[in-house]
């Protein structure tokens, strides 16, 4: 079977920097788009130019600086907006301009006081205004996700017909189930008839923890592109994230996907994001959190040591984190207490860490963790009582 590429649309720069907190100035934000670019993302989303004069003026910066990615600008339907961000983007080598409306009855209705029929004229007319700029453009339904397949399915052809190369299907409330958006990104392959003249992109929201299911749901199901943040960033509950999609697709070869992710930089990636925006990265995140790497309980302990791979489904040197680690609690067992030990330089038999394990456990259950220090104590007081001993 052959691979596929998918392609990477990185939108930390834009909905992951709509968290609030996180707003970055422009020479953060041209920092991380360096960075990103050496990551190997394929479009980057640096701003929506008409939102703030500091936004234009990032887009323009982070336009002037990369060389080979695309450079992506948002904007809704209006004519105005699309206008400035064509500007904003003037400078990029590869301009996207990504554009847009809600297609959804709730859009509809209550956003927009419309009708569906109104709708579909203005999202053909916001793919017109764009191709005056550039011929790379992205279509975006707002609210896919919620969105009557039928209505989405001819709003879809038009604007392909309209010139829109890429066509993003968001699931903006994070609402969709795996099997349900995957079968929306299947209808739109089948009952689309120029649908092979544009990438299908996936853009889902992370409000049920569904944002990664939903995404690899959406390639499995024919789409070429996936919109994603560093750490999951984005509004709300966040948006897909970049690290556990490239990761699903690299560690399950059998899928037939590959990106141009250079999985070693996602470690440091992740780092540079938390920084810049303030925003630590819960432990127990999937690839860049502090604890992915780490074991704690006995029985994981005893077998990791035995074999990495028996609790390791990543070697964390691949995704360019820490070594992995053994942690000291009181869930812990004899053999990681031994290793910790020889780690320090102590090489103990099976006699001493009988011993040395019940002292260890009288400080382990006054303690959340035990460090080297506690280690180096235990040591300390076993040698003495053995000296006094002979
Ligand atoms: O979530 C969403 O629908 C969006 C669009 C503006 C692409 O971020
Ligand atoms: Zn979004």
């Amino acid at each position: 079977m052959q691979s596929k590429r998918v392609l990477i649309f990185d939108t930390t720069l834009r909905d992951g920097e709509q968290v609030p907190g996180c707003k970055l100035n422009t020479k953060e934000k041209v920092e991380l788009a360096v960075q990103l670019e050496n990551l190997g993302v394929d479009v980057l989303e640096a701003g929506f130019p008409i939102s703030s004069p500091g936004d234009f003026e990032s887009v323009t910066s982070i336009s002037r600086i990369l060389k080979n990615v695309t450079v992506c600008a948002l904007s809704r339907a209006v004519q105005k907006d699309i206008e400035v961000a064509a500007q904003a983007l003037k400078y990029a080598k590869r301009p996207r301009i990504h554009t847009g409306i809600g297609t959804s009855d709730y859009h509809i209705k209550s956003k927009f006081n419309s009708t569906r029929e109104e709708i579909f004229q203005r999202a053909v007319q916001c793919v017109k205004w764009a191709r005056n700029f550039t011929d790379d453009i992205e279509f975006y339904a707002e609210d896919a996700g919620r969105t009557d397949n039928e209505y989405l399915a001819k709003v879809i052809e038009a604007v392909i017909a309209a010139g829109a190369t890429t066509v993003n299907i968001p699931d903006t409330t994070g609402y969709c189930l795996p099997h349900q958006y995957g079968e929306k990104i299947a209808y739109l392959k089948n009952n689309v008839p120029n649908i092979d003249k544009a990438v299908i992109s996936c853009h889902c929201h992370n409000d049920l923890g569904l944002a990664t299911a939903n995404s690899i749901s959406g390639v499995l199901a024919g789409a070429g592109q996936i919109e994603c943040t560093i750490n999951g960033l984005g509004e709300r509950a966040g948006n897909t994230s970049l690290e556990e999609v490239v990761m699903i697709m690299q560690q399950h070869k059998d899928l037939g996907y590959y990106t141009n992710i250079n999985c070693k930089l996602l470690n440091p990636m992740s780092r540079a994001v938390s920084d810049a925006m303030r925003m630590p990265v819960q432990p127990n995140k999937a690839i860049v959190g502090s604890n992915a790497f780490s074991h704690s309980s006995g029985i994981h302990q005893d077998g990791f040591l035995k074999d990495a791979e028996t609790y390791e489904i990543i070697n964390p040197k691949e995704v360019g984190a820490d070594e992995s680690k053994i942690v000291l609690t009181a869930r812990s067992g004899r053999s990681a207490l031994a290793h910790r030990f020889q780690k320090l330089g102590f090489t103990y038999s099976r006699n001493d860490i009988d011993v040395l394990y019940q002292e260890f456990l009288k400080v382990a259950d006054s303690k959340k963790e035990i460090q080297e220090e506690d280690l180096l104590q235990l040591a300390h007081h076993y040698h003495n009582e053995v000296e006094v001993a002979v």
